[in-house]
């Protein structure tokens, strides 16, 4: 589905970010993207959807290049990419409803759009995906009169609203409590996993990554230094991904691991089988 061939990145200050990564994500698959502060996982996120121009290297998605896109060859492919930020990226004085129905932007013209002009089907979908991520209750408050749990839900409703191919998610549950971060993630790969979506989320906690993703990739100074399931990742390749440093209070017990394991990919069918989360969200 994605296919980074070769991407580099240098910014102009001579900063080099990304240092000729090779990935490929097929459809359906959710991948962990780990990595210290200033590895480069937002610059290869961005690289993506071409917020950030790379410097070297090619971009797939499926059988279109991203990289070889003009202007307008780029706004239709980036219908296909659901980008989901921390929770702050809503508009705050649009309802719900509005800030779902602007993942439809690239659809519906802009001037349609600036007056609200949106088109029924794109309405019946927004309550569509609002009822996916259980926000039907909360349809017509604004952004700022929600928690952080629920802003995220938006993120998630607004970029499923667009039905891409792929979501690129950038630290999700930076300011979220434990418990809410769970829930967050649970629901992203419930969604990957129904929508057969491929997704690369940028994640600080290694835990939580491990906890819910099939495959976790490690960069360290642009460069990918792990790549494989979540159960491989030892205190090794935490080394080598982070650095020397006492691993074993941060390393899931094996045997919890495969409980959580287990509970996740449970939790993952339920999913698919019971649209709405029953979990009090
Ligand atoms: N706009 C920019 N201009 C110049 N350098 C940048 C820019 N954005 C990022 N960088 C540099 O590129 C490198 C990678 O940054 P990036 O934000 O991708 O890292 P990250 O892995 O997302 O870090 P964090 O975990 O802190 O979010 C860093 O050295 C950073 O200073
Ligand atoms: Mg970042």
């Amino acid at each position: 589905m994605l296919r980074l061939e070769g991407l580099s990145k240098r910014y102009a200050n001579g900063d080099r970010a990304l240092d000729h990564i090779d990935l490929h994500v097929p459809a359906g698959q959710v991948v962990g993207l780990i990595g210290p502060s200033g590895a480069g996982k937002s610059t290869l996120i961005r690289c993506v959807n071409r917020l950030v121009e790379p410097s070297e290297g090619k971009i797939f998605l499926g059988d279109v290049e991203l990289t070889a896109l003009g202007r307008a060859g780029l706004r239709q492919a980036r219908r296909r990419m659901g980008m989901i930020f921390q929770e702050y990226a809503l508009v705050e004085r649009l309802s719900v409803m509005e800030n779902v129905l602007s993942g439809r932007l690239g659809y519906v013209g802009f001037w349609r759009a600036w007056f609200r002009r949106f088109p029924q089907a794109d309405i019946d979908r927004a309550f569509a995906v609002l009822d996916r991520v259980s926000l039907m209750d909360h349809v017509d408050k604004r952004a700022d009169e929600l928690s952080g749990g629920q802003r995220q839900r938006v993120g998630i409703a607004r970029a499923l609203v667009q039905e891409p191919d792929i979501l690129l998610v950038d630290e999700p549950t930076a300011s979220l409590d434990p418990k809410t971060s769970r829930q967050i993630m649970r629901l992203i790969v419930e969604i990957c996993a129904e929508r057969n979506l491929a997704a690369i989320v940028n994640i600080h906690d290694v835990a939580l990554a491990q906890m819910f993703v099939q495959r976790i990739v490690g960069l360290r100074a642009g460069r990918v230094v792990f790549d494989g399931p979540p159960e491989s990742l030892d205190p090794a390749a935490l080394t080598a991904i982070y650095g020397e440093e006492d691993w074993s209070k941060t390393m899931t017990r094996e045997e919890e691991a495969e409980d959580r394991a287990h509970e996740a990919a449970s939790e993952q069918l339920r999913g698919v089988r019971a649209p709405l989360i029953a979990e009090a969200l």
